[in-house]
This record gives structure tokens, sequence and C-alpha cells, in this order.
């Protein structure tokens, strides 16, 4: 298994994954199927533009295929730059329990800790999610708050955790 920072030519395995995501666990993530299917290859490619202040990282197989992913970015503003958001975490049904959740999210905040005034990093997660919740509690996250309602998926409510890894 191999990480490395995905870019704009990964758009399309990107794109597929995350996609795969959103459609098999729509009550884990915020963003829904349909909104992702509706962002153009162009957009995608956009969004893995390198940056100082964000990435996604992939998780490659032997064979070269994308199997997992997860997104940092830097919040925007003077007042809110000293923290970072975890988003899009997600494996493949066939690798999970491998340990490549926790290496991606490790070498995530690996580089967030290497970000200049960095000092947290927040996240969500839905609050009956517990692989998620101990992935993220596994590598010294833990729940600061609960939302109530969080998301709504057609009459369906989901509370999520709120969840933080303080740097200090
Ligand atoms: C959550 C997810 C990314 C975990 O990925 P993974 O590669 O299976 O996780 P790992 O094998 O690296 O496991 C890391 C830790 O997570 C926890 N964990 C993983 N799967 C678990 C399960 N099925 N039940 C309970 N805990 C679990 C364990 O505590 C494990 O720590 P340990 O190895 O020290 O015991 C994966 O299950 C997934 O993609 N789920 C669907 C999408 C999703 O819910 N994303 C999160 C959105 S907030």
């Amino acid at each position: 298994m191999h990480i490395r920072r995905l870019n704009p030519e990964d758009a399309m395995s990107f794109r597929e994954l995350r996609l795969r995501a959103l459609k098999d666990h729509p009550d884990a993530f915020g963003t829904s199927y349909e909104e992702a299917a509706n962002l153009s290859i162009e957009k995608t490619a956009e969004k893995l533009k390198p940056s100082p202040d964000a990435f996604v990282l992939g998780a490659f197989d032997e064979a070269g295929k994308l199997v997992g992913m997860v997104g940092f970015h830097r919040e925007k503003g003077m007042k809110k730059r000293h923290k970072g958001v975890i988003w899009g975490m997600y494996c493949l049904p066939e690798c999970r329990g491998k340990g490549v959740g926790k290496a991606l999210l490790a070498e995530a905040v690996k580089r967030a800790r290497k970000m200049k005034g960095l000092e947290l990093i927040t996240l969500r997660v839905v609050a009956s999610n517990d692989p998620a919740k101990n992935l993220y509690l596994s590598v010294g996250f833990r729940t600061w708050g609960k939302e109530p309602r969080s998301l709504k998926i057609g009459s369906r409510y989901m509370d999520q955790e709120l969840m933080v890894l303080d740097f200090g």
C-alpha cells in the first residue's frame, strides 16, 4: 500500500472513489451523491490542485488502484487559520480493517502538524458511526460536543459528534 497526495491527474479515479463513498454511505457524509455527481471533471481536478492549505491523500494498492482517501483543508480568514478540517475519510470495503484508514489519517495529521500556525484539527462524524469514531480516537481525536439533527436525509435526521485533535 502506498500513500501520496492526489493531483489533478488523479481526478478521474478520485471522482470514482468519492462517488462510491457517497453512494454507499449516504449517512456518513455531509455532501450528497447528487451534489458531487454534478461536479464536472474540470472542477474536480481543480479541487486537487496543489495548495499550501489543502490536500487530498490517496492510498493505492499493489496494482496501483486508488482504494482509500482523506481530505484536509485549512480554514480561511485570519481568525480561523489556526484550524484545519478533515473530510471525506473513506476506504473501499475490501480494504477495511487492514490499517489503511489509520495510515491515511496519520499521514494527514503528520502533514497538518508541519503547517506553520496550525493548532488544531476538527471533524464531524455521525454519532452512530462506530468504525469511524474509533478510527479518529485511535489517532488522538476526542469528542467535545454533539450537534443534534446535524444532517437531514429525506425525513431522517442524524446527530453528529464534533471531534478535535489539539496540537497544544
Ligand atoms: C471508517 C473507515 C475509513 C475505517 O477505515 P479502515 O481502513 O477500515 O480502518 P483501519 O483498519 O485503519 O482501523 C483503524 C481503527 O479504526 C477502528 N475501526 C476500524 N474498523 C472498525 C470497525 N468495523 N468497528 C470498530 N472499529 C473499527 C479501530 O479502532 C482501528 O484501530 P486499531 O487498528 O488500533 O484497533 C472505513 O470503515 C470506511 O471507509 N467507512 C465508510 C465511510 C465512513 O464512514 N467514513 C467516515 C466519515 S466521517
